[in-house]
Formats: structure tokens, C-alpha cells, sequence
């Protein structure tokens, strides 16, 4: 968050609190949330085997409700359960025909799938896969674009207990090949493009140039999303690639979903740290689904009667958790927009929400701030009527953007739930009950219950009202990443070692006399580029990448729509002969970034230097760039720089 939207974060106190009408029908009522805080504060394992014996469906029950084995835990030991079976079959009987997807193209077309529909789909390609050879643990990678077979393709893997692994379509195929390479995958799901701004994103282009670096993948399957079938012999090469509709159209939809077990491998997700090379979050199936669940339920209130619309795309946690697990186990119907929020004009989401009777509606601080650019305009030309329920998600919300979503897409009756949670975290940890709590604008609020937060100093210590501190988690939960792909050293490193027995979230927060949180952002060299996350070590292994680069450093700095932008501070290489102008070099370095990484992480400005600000031992001064690129007084210490004057330099350099 920027020190103006901090500073005016810390001078909010408008409260609002739940209107009557609302707390009267929310599915979590007043007196039920004290019961749970209550339980949950004295009987820790028998408040999760309550919630788990009345949420989901169990083949066989559990042994025990928790291992712990600090940082490791196993959640409903020995327990039996099908992710994809939580999701549809136990809905079949009572709401079969009742919609559970909708999808928008972004070209307007419409898709409608009823519960049976989905089930059918789930089955046929659940079948496909145990045909193509697979077996349970083996990993998928998910990259397509947001249609419905990407959440059939989901919910297959999660049937027959195979892993999937959805890796967004604007990443690139270098990326692509980076996961693809480290969960050692087996097969690829695509499609032959996608639609983003009227442009086709040339996803199966990508694969088959991943392809080229990987050894593990055996076949790939495309959805022809952009010609109806895609001819064989533009998709024929090796390994084998198979039409995802030809194989459907031979497949069975009988299959029962398998009995996994509670800590089966659900799927991964890889994400930033710090450090240049993106770490694979691994959740297991039953914590993680039981927690999507209930914080659905409790939080976006979900009722039989909803359309529900989550705005993210399924390459991101969000995706994963609120737009097909957490609604799907709850029998909603969820929307799926396939596109760009500014496509054809800004008019677009408020026109799928009218159209479709949207009720609860869930976006990024980054999607509303640039809504508010825009103009009201586009927004009245719309019946946004139908709302009831409206949030917030990926990085702090500022109190300007809160009050714009509240007055003019919430019609001032919509509670918002701000809601803070991480990739690792695997559902919703700090949020307003819609029902039940005053919101301020800016704030996630409270803790829910069964999730013990804290802020704390470096040695581990709580803090006072409003004294800034790390975020931290006190207590396991179910949803918790179990450990990072292939690497339980990092997990512990990363997460467990920064202070002593408490889970480290990266984030910087205060929480102020009434004991709310304002999160104020990462405290590490993770930055949050328009809601997604980067390290800045990512983007500088890739600029030290091109040949022209001797040295780069990356850090954000604050923008209006983006929340944080990209700015690169980079030293030439001298032995190497440039004839190139600055400006082209700049242009080169930008495109080089967008294809190693992709276009969310393309620095916005890049400043060439002989020199980057660098302590007597080298480590770079990050805080300081930080400052420059912000266009801020330097702050703190300089006395450990080595050579003051290339401070003085890059600042010149800036105005
Ligand atoms: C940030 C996204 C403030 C935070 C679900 C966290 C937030 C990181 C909020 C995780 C919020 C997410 N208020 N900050 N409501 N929600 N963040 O893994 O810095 O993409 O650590 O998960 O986003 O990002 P990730």
C-alpha cells in the first residue's frame, strides 16, 4: 500500500454496519458466530470435526482430526472423501437441473451447464484420462483460458486423484515450461486459443514451444476454442495431441469418483517468493475443500437462489478456491467470463451483471480503481439491482476505492467483504461476516473463527494497538499449503523459521484498538502488480538474461490503478558492442521481460545506470530504489552505501 493510502487507511473511522434485512437472512448468524468462536477457542479439534461431519460428504469418516509435526500437518487422518463428488454428485438429487455454470465468451456467446450437464461432462473426461494412462498423483498441467472444460478439465483430476496444475494463459511458454519441468507432468490440457481485448492469445503456439524443453509430457489435449475442431494437422505433432471434443464424443459418463484420502494431493499452484524461481503450492484434498466451503457459505453468504460471479481467472488462487471449488461444493451457480473487463468498453462487467442477475460479486482493488477511472457513466447505463453482496480481494483496498464500490456498484445497501488470504493459505483467513460485522473501509477486519492470527515483532512478540508489525498465523487450519512442491526445506525456510512456531505470511500489518486488521503489504521482495504476485528477483533473473545486461535491480512503486508498478534500475554490459539507442534498448528489454515471464510482469520503467546503490559487503539497497522510483526523500540509513554518489546520480537521473 502507498504511504497516501496508508496514511488515509489510518485516519478512517466510518464503521458500517450490516443492515437488519441482511444479518436477518445471512447464513451465519450472530449467535451461531459466537457459539463457533467460542468452541473453537476451547475445543480446537472438536470444532473442526463438527464443521467437517456437517459440510462435506465422507466415504469413510477419520481417525483423527489432526497431526501436527510443526511446520506438517495431516487434517481428518484417515479419512475418505472425493473432492469432485463434494462438488456434484451429492448435489444431483436435489438441484440436477439446477444451473451450475454459466459462461460468457468474450465474444457473447453463452454456455449454460445444469448440475447433471457438469457431472456428465466430469464423468466422460475422467474417463478420458484413465484411458490416456493416467494415475493417481500424476500431474496435469491446466492451461487454458477461462471456459467451461478448464473447470471440467479441474474437476476430472480431482475425481480419479490426479494433480492438476493450472498455470495461467498469459504466462508465457518459458514459464510454462518452468512448471511444467518441475512437477514433472505427464500431460498438458490446452486449447488452441483464447480470447483476451478481441486478440487470440496463442496458447497451443506456447505449448508446443515449452514442449521443446520438457521431457516428462506424454500427450497433450486441445479444446478447440477457436475453431470449433481443430484440424488434426495443425495440432499433430509429438508428443501426441489428441482433440479434446474427439475424445470426448468416444467417452463414457459412468465413472465413479474415487476414495481418496484426506491428505491425497489435490493440485499445486505455483506462485512468487523471493527468490528468482516460483515456488509449487501443494494442497490436499479434504482441509482444503472443507475450508472453500464454509468460508463460501459464511462469507459470500451463498444461497440456492444466487448467481455468482467471481471475476478472477482460474490460473490464480481465487480462481481456484471461489470460482469453482468453494461455490460448486455449496450446489451455486457460479459465471464464468471468459474475457477482458474492458471489452468491448468498461461497460462490460456492469452489462454481464444486468443481463444475468449477478448477486454476489467479487473483484480486485485493481479491477475497481480502474472502473473508477473510467467514469460513472458506464456504470448507469446498467440495472445493478440485483447485487446484494459485493468483495474484495488480492491486496489492500483503499478507502477511496471502497467507498466508489460501496455508493456506486453497491447501491450503498451491499456489504463488502474485504477479504485477505494468500495462495498458501488456501481460503479466506481475515474478512468481514456480511451478516454480522461493522466493515471500515480499508480494513479485512476480523479473523474468522478457527483461524488465530496475530501481529508480532521480529522476535516474535504481539504488538500494541495500531504499532505496525509481520502477520502471522498462530494455529494450523485445514486449508494450509501442505508443503512447496519437491522442497520441504523451503517450506520450512519461507514460511516457519521467521518466527518461532507461528506461520510467517510476508505481510506488514497493524491492527487498531478494536482489534481490526489493516494490512498494509509485503513486507519481503514480493511485489502485487494489479493484484498479482511477483518477486522482484523473477523479473531481474530475467532481465540479467538478455545479453546486453550486466546488472539489474527490480523494485514496485505505487500507481493509481495498478496498486504497484515495475520499476528496473539496469547496468549495461561494457564488452558488449551497442549500437542501440537507449529508448531501443529499453522497448527490447520490456519485450524480452513479456516473453520470458509474461505481460503482467513487463517493467513499466527502466533507467539505465553505471552503478546500482550497494552496501560495503554488495548487497543492493532495494529501499533506497524503492524511494527513487516512488519519488520520495530517502529514508533511513544511508551510512552503509558504499558509494553515496550513485545515489545522487540515479535521483537526477528520476526528476
Ligand atoms: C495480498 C491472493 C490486503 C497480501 C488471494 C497477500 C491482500 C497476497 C488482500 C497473497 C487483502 C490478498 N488486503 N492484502 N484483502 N488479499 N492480499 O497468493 O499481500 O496471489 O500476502 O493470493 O496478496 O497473494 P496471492
Amino acid at each position: 500500500m502507498s504511504e497516501k493510502n496508508i496514511e488515509s487507511s489510518l485516519h478512517e473511522d466510518r464503521l458500517f454496519p450490516p443492515s437488519d434485512a441482511f444479518a436477518k437472512q445471512a447464513n451465519l448468524s450472530k449467535s451461531e458466530y459466537e457459539k463457533l468462536v467460542k468452541k473453537a477457542n476451547t475445543d480446537f479439534e472438536g470444532f473442526w470435526s463438527d464443521l467437517a461431519n456437517e459440510n462435506l460428504h465422507w466415504f469413510k469418516k477419520w481417525d483423527k482430526v489432526l497431526d501436527w509435526n510443526e511446520p506438517f500437518s495431516k487434517w481428518f487422518v484417515n479419512g475418505k472423501t472425493n473432492v469432485s463428488f463434494n462438488c456434484l454428485d451429492r448435489h444431483l438429487e436435489k438441484r440436477g437441473n439446477k444451473k451450475a455454470l454459466i459462461w460468457i465468451g468474450e465474444n457473447e456467446e453463452k454456455k449454460e451447464l445444469t448440475y447433471k450437464e457438469l457431472h456428465e461432462e466430469v464423468c466422460k473426461f475422467s474417463n478420458v484420462l484413465i484411458n490416456l494412462g493416467i494415475k493417481e498423483k500424476d500431474r496435469i498441467i491446466i492451461y487454458m483460458p477461462l471456459v467451461p472444460e478448464a473447470v471440467v478439465a479441474m474437476l476430472a483430476c480431482t475425481r480419479i486423484g490426479a494433480v492438476h496444475s493450472v498455470v495461467f494463459g498469459g504466462f508465457s511458454q518459458e514459464a510454462l515450461a518452468d512448471r511444467i519441468n518441475d512437477s514433472k507432468a505427464k500431460l498438458v490440457i490446452t486449447a488452441d486459443g483464447g480470447y483476451r481485448r478481441g486478440q487470440i492469445v496463442p496458447l497451443k503456439i506456447n505449448v508446443d514451444e515449452a514442449l521443446k524443453k520438457c521431457t516428462t509430457v506424454e500427450n497433450v489435449i486441445v479444446v478447440g476454442r477457436i475453431n470449433n475442431n481443430p484440424q488434426p494437422s495443425t495440432i499433430n505433432h509429438q508428443p501426441l495431441t489428441f482433440s479434446w471434443h474427439e475424445l470426448m464424443s468416444k467417452s463414457s459418463a459412468i465413472h465413479k469418483a474415487t476414495e481418496l484420502d484426506s491428505e491425497h494431493p489435490l493440485f499445486t499452484l505455483y506462485t512468487s517468493g523471493t527468490t528468482g524461481k516460483p515456488k509449487g503450492i501443494l494442497h490436499s484434498t479434504a482441509g482444503y475443500l472443507l475450508w472453500a466451503t464454509l468460508t463460501t457459505k459464511w462469507i459470500f453468504d451463498i444461497k440456492d437462489s444466487d448467481i455468482y460471479w467471481c471475476s478472477a481467472d482460474i490460473g490464480w488462487v481465487t480462481g481456484h478456491t471461489y470460482v469453482v471449488y468453494g461455490p460448486l461444493s455449496n450446489g451455486a451457480t457460479v459465471l464464468l467470463y471468459e474475457g477482458a473487463p474492458n471489452f468491448p468498453d468498461w461497460g462490460r462487467f456492469w452489462k454481464i451483471i444486468n443481463e444475468n442477475k449477478v448477486s454476489v460479486f467479487y473483484t480486485a482493488p485493481t479491477a475497481i480503481r480502474a472502473f473508477a477511472k473510467a467514469g460513472l457513466d458506464w456504470v448507469k447505463k446498467y440495472d445493478l439491482s440485483s447485487l446484494r453482496l459485493l468483495g474484495s480481494v488480492g491486496e489492500p483496498i483503499n478507502p477511496e476505492a471502497w467507498m466508489w464500490y460501496h455508493e456506486n456498484i453497491g447501491n450503498k445497501k451491499c456489504p463488502i467483504v474485504d477479504t485477505w488470504w494468500q495462495t498458501e493459505t488456501g481460503g479466506i483467513m481475515i474478512s468481514p461476516l456480511p451478516g454480522i460485522t461493522s466493515s471500515k473501509p480499508g480494513s479485512a477486519t476480523l479473523p474468522l473463527p478457527g483461524i488465530f492470527v496475530d501481529i508480532v515483532d521480529s522476535e516474535g512478540k504481539s504488538t500494541g494497538p495500531n504499532e505496525g508489525g509481520n502477520l502471522v498465523i498462530k494455529k494450523p487450519w485445514p486449508s494450509m499449503l501442505r508443503t512447496i512442491w519437491g522442497d520441504d526445506e523451503r517450506y520450512r525456510k519461507t514460511y516457519w523459521s521467521h518466527i518461532k512456531g507461528s506461520y510467517f505470511a510476508g505481510d506488514g500489518a497493524r491492527r487498531d484498538k478494536d482489534g481490526y486488521y489493516w494490512v498494509l503489504g509485503r513486507i519481503d521482495d514480493v511485489i502485487k502488480v494489479s493484484g498479482h504476485r511477483l518477486s522482484t528477483m523473477e523479473v531481474e533473473s530475467s532481465l540479467v538474461s538478455h545479453p546486453s545486461v550486466a546488472e539489474a535491480a527490480v523494485v514496485g512503486y505505487p500507481d493509481d490503478i495498478k496498486g504497484e508498478a515495475i520499476c528496473a534500475f539496469v547496468t549495461k554490459k561494457s564488452n558488449i558492442k551497442n549500437d542501440k539507442t537507449d529508448e531501443d534498448l529499453v522497448k527490447e528489454l520490456k519485450e524480452h521481460v513479456t516473453k520470458e515471464i509474461g505481460s503482467i510482469a513487463r517493467p513499466e520503467k527502466i533507467h539505465f545506470t553505471d552503478a546500482l546503490p550497494k552496501t560495503r559487503s554488495g548487497k543492493i539497497m532495494r529501499r533506497l530504489l524503492r524511494d527513487i522510483a516512488s519519488g520520495r526523500q530517502t529514508t533511513g540509513d544511508t551510512t552503509t552505501l558504499e558509494d553515496v554518489n550513485v545515489l545522487e546520480k540515479l535521483r537526477e537521473q528520476e526528476e
